[in-house]
């Protein structure tokens, strides 16, 4: 969580790190800063609240001077307050440094520092990084050494700029299990947590790996290992659509996202053959499979793992990233970990694929992000191929990953894949159940509890209901399999309380109607998810009828969109939904 971006540039920097930090919003919203160097001060703005208002209210942009660091935060320690937002300074004002991770041993830091007279102005573990730099630069006086010295102090995780008052015509960076990328451009060079800060500028990216230091003039990038020793590596070429991310006419990011679904699904299933029939090799000769993943994309583990043991009759172990350690007593040479994300970044599950590769298992991933951490650290990727996903909400990239996992499948029994237009029309046409979704979550938005239920294969999909709702429109909502309602929830139901049923015609069709009655004779409104109507529903979506394996693709629309326009009748921004952040990237 949190973006950050550096740059040097042969002009004005601040107009460039604030675009660049807009871009990198989708990290953390809850405060922002910018802090250039020139005429030997350093100059820092920063306040709590999002970059447009802080812009309009303080002018990140108005800063001068050719090389600048800026940060948008997703609070870890301290709260959310004008003093906490970086970029933070060392006492004399020499240093300034933006921060992405934890730093786990701050407090002792602290008190070392404190000892030797360092005056702290923050609540958070970040600012010691600017007085370690200052404190090492003053013996050392060279900017990479110091910033190697700092580094190696540091416990947690990290990934971090620095801007020095005496030094203005370089910044120096650092990563330790956080990204950190170089952007190299002609007259301007860039560090930043995601490519998508500097895309507009550049396209040739240079990804640091752990434990790097950069630095970075307006003509040159310099990368050394933690013993001050050079390292080389060439820029790689990162695919220049990422640079459109306009909203086009759509109010929201999240609302675009799901409208892409038509097209995006289809551009998942376009997978390398060869790449494909590997991945898929490599599972068959997996002696066991486990699967792993957080959020949205562990409800796409838990659909994966279904099909793989109900169509190719393989085991399978689905497991939290969060909780992967903990499980992972069987995992050893003679598995094979699939890890789905949209980011390749969620430090939870990055430490899963870390311990299983450690116990020597192999790792396959479904990423979206092609560059980030997760791609580069597993034996085989297949990418998810739906461009970048801004909203918070997973959206599109949910839909992609059931289409990849369902061809993952299919290939494994050897059955035809699903045609790519007839999935995009059927995906166009769960659409169209908008605005009675829209009229649905009119009347419902000022409920306190929602209940999402399904069997078998929509179960997950109970689950990714009830995730989309809390994460957007902040009501309670709860996911569960149908069958487990008697044994405590119905408690729960009352007069008016809204349950949303999902339920298209297979084998759990009927047993799923039995309790939606249930629910119904106790004063429930029933918002039954089907490509069959039903007396018992007091609402009815309709998705079009499909196979089984596309019905949580066709059920995820209707739920994303309920998620969505809820929130926007409640007034709450749907990209940016509080507390949160697009990437996870602290454990
Ligand atoms: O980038 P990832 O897919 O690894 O992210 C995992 C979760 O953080 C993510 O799916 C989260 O739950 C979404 N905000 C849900 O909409």
């Amino acid at each position: 969580m949190c973006g950050i971006i550096g740059c040097v540039n042969d002009e004005a920097v601040a107009p460039i790190l604030l675009r660049g930090l807009k871009r990198v919003e989708y990290r953390g919203y809850d405060s922002a800063g910018v802090a250039t160097v020139s005429e030997s001060v350093i100059r820092v703005t920063k306040a709590a609240g999002r970059i447009d208002d802080i812009e309009r209210k303080y002018g990140l942009s108005t800063l001068t001077g050719t090389t600048g660091i800026a940060h948008t935060r997703w609070a870890t320690h301290g709260g959310v307050t004008d003093r906490n937002a970086h970029p933070h300074t060392s006492c004399r004002e020499r240093v300034a440094i933006v921060h992405n991770g934890i730093i786990e041993n701050y407090l002792e830091l602290k008190k070392q520092l404190r000892a030797k007279g360092h005056i702290f102005k923050s609540e958070t573990d970040s600012e010691v990084i600017a007085h370690l730099i200052e404190a090492e630069y003053h013996q050392v006086k060279d900017p990479v050494k110091a910033t190697i010295l700092a580094a190696k102090k540091l416990k947690g995780q990290y990934a971090f700029a620095a801007l020095f008052q005496d030094a203005p015509e370089l910044i120096t960076g650092a990563r330790k299990d956080a990204p950190l990328l170089i952007g190299v451009g002609d007259t301007k060079n860039f560090i930043a947590s995601d490519v998508l800060a500097f895309i507009e500028y550049t396209d040739r990216t240079i990804f640091l790996d752990n434990q790097e230091v950069v630095k970075v003039t307006n003509r040159s990038v310099e990368i050394f290992d933690m013993n001050g020793r050079s390292v080389k590596r060439k820029p790689t070429q990162v695919a220049w659509e990422l640079a459109d991310l306009s909203k086009m006419d759509y109010a929201h990011y999240t609302l675009k996202e799901i409208h892409e679904q038509p097209k995006t699904v289809v551009s998942a299933m376009m997978q390398n053959e060869e790449k494909l029939a590997e991945f898929v090799e490599k599972i068959r000769g997996a002696r066991s499979v486990f699967v792993t993943a957080a959020g949205t994309s562990y409800h796409a583990g838990l659909l994966l793992k279904y099909r793989l043991e109900r169509d190719a009759a393989i085991r399978c172990e689905v497991t939290l990233a969060g909780e992967f350690r903990e499980h992972s007593e069987f995992v050893d040479g003679g598995s094979v970990v699939i890890a789905l994300s949209q980011s390749g970044e969620t430090a939870d599950l990055l430490e899963a694929i870390r311990e299983a590769k450690k116990k020597g298992a192999k790792v396959l991933s479904l990423v979206n992000a092609a560059g980030s951490t997760l791609a580069r650290e597993s034996d085989l990727t297949l990418l998810l191929n739906c461009g970048p996903e801004v909203g918070v909400a997973a959206t599109k990239s949910f839909t992609a990953q059931v289409v990849v996992a369902n061809l993952i499948v299919d290939n494994l029994v050897g059955s035809r894949n699903g045609r790519g237009e007839e999935v995009a029309r059927m995906v166009e046409e769960a659409l169209s159940s908008e605005p009675t979704v829209k009229e649905i979550a009119r009347m419902y938005r000022e409920r306190s509890d929602f209940y999402f239920i399904g069997r078998g294969y929509h179960y997950p999909m109970a689950l990714e209901g009830a995730l989309k709702m809390k994460e957007l429109s902040y009501i309670h909502a709860e996911g569960m399999a149908a069958s487990e309602l008697k044994h405590g929830t119905l408690a729960l139901i009352e007069d008016g309380t809204p349950v949303v049923v999902i339920n298209p015609r297979g084998e759990t069709h009927a047993d799923t109607l039995s309790n939606a009655e249930e629910l119904k004779a106790r004063g429930a409104r029933v918002i039954g998810i089907s490509d069959e109507p039903s007396e018992v529903y007091t609402h009815f979506i309709k998705i079009p009828r499909a196979k089984e394996s596309l019905t949580p693709v066709l059920e995820a629309i209707p739920l994303q969109l309920m998620a969505y326009w809820t929130a926007v009748e409640k007034r709450n921004d749907p990209d940016y939904p509080r507390n949160l952040a697009k990437s996870v990237t602290v454990k």
